[in-house]
């Protein structure tokens, strides 16, 4: 792997069917997705980890997808949805009559998941007496079911995710060691959308194609290209989508313009722009800057003044009187 992290150029996937979903052309991303496939074909334990909206889930579902285990069930479980007495019953079930209301019998989780891969999402949030009880599973892939005082045994690959540093929680004593140990067999890191510009043309254009209106077509200009590059994406892949459904709607099979952006995203100044003459916006007197705004928006447009009024928030007649002031009209 050391020299597969030091190749300038990416390596190919043996078999890029289970990865088609993540759609990337970042050279990180892609020497990430080798080292996925080759950690599929073992039991290695994974720990996933990336902001949120990165496609830890989904680069999850592909690593079991390029396993051994493919046919077998992938079980998403997400650890704040457990409660400390919820835990025991859901994950290790139980037998008929092991507590009050327990009226049959009960497969949990791992046994439901025996010869495939439990995907533990959001790990960091599992509270420290729960971290034991996995520990043990992962150790010996033997647990007890509630009411019984049998040993089952399970044969199950783990795949954990977290968006938060949990090396640092470990250091803290929040976490416990063995288990971070034990879960970081192979560390896969997902950088954050910002840190791979190269991959928001590409995924805008799937979800382009994705969200498109029946019988409409969609594109995007260049310039509201320039504001989606432009921005920072604390939600990463699952903001970018979102950004794009959003503006599917509004466009009705017009091209994407920067007013279809939701305004959040408009208030990102694309970095190609230039003020007029070279100079910082920073040295330029209000006014000047308060034109250029203007003018920028009302071309962004499409010179449309309703459409401008509205994304700047003033009133027609104040766009009409600015406009024949700056001479344009
Ligand atoms: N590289 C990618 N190509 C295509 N779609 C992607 C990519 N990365 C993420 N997505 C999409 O973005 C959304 C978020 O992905 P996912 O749920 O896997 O993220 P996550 O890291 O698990 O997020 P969270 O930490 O919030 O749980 C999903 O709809 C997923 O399909
Ligand atoms: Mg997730």
């Amino acid at each position: 792997i050391l020299n597969l992290r030091k190749d300038p150029k990416p390596p190919k996937l043996s078999n890029p069917k289970p990865f088609a979903k993540i759609i990337t052309e970042s050279n990180e991303m892609l020497k990430l997705l080798r080292e996925a496939e080759l950690h599929a074909q073992s039991d290695v334990p994974i720990l996933i980890t990336g902001e949120s909206g990165t496609g830890k889930e989904l680069l999850a579902r592909a690593i079991h997808n390029a396993s051994p285990r493919k046919e077998s069930p992938f079980t998403p479980l997400n650890m704040a949805s457990f409660s400390e007495t919820l835990f025991d019953a859901e994950f290790f079930g139980h037998t008929k009559g092991a507590f009050t209301g327990a009226e049959k019998d009960r497969r949990g989780y791992l046994e439901y998941t025996d010869g495939g891969t439990l995907f533990l999402d959001e790990i960091g949030i599992l509270p420290f007496e729960l971290q034991g009880k996995l520990l043990r599973v992962l150790q010996d892939g033997e647990f007890i079911k509630l009411g019984s005082n049998k040993n089952k045994r399970v044969n199950i690959r783990f795949i954990a995710a977290t968006n938060e540093n949990l090396s640092e929680k470990t250091a803290q004593g929040k976490f416990r060691k063995d288990l971070y140990y034990r879960l970081n067999g192979a560390w896969l890191h997902i950088p954050p959308l910002r840190e791979r510009k190269e991959d928001i043309p590409l995924l805008t254009n799937k979800f382009l194609r994705e969200y498109t209106l029946k019988g409409k077509s969609s594109s995007i200009s260049k310039e509201a290209m320039d504001v989606l590059l432009s921005h920072n994406y604390p939600g990463n892949v699952r903001e970018l989508k979102s950004i794009i459904q959003f503006s599917v709607n509004l466009a009705q099979g017009e091209t994407i313009k920067i007013y279809h952006l939701p305004k959040y995203v408009q208030k990102v100044k694309p970095k190609k722009h230039k003020v007029s003459k070279g100079r910082q916006t920073e040295d330029l007197p209000l006014d000047e800057v308060v034109k250029n705004h203007i003018l920028k928006v009302y071309e962004n447009t499409g010179r449309n003044k309703t459409k401008t009024a509205s994304v700047l928030g003033i009133g027609l007649n104040t766009l009409r009187r600015k406009l024949s002031l700056y001479g344009v009209s």
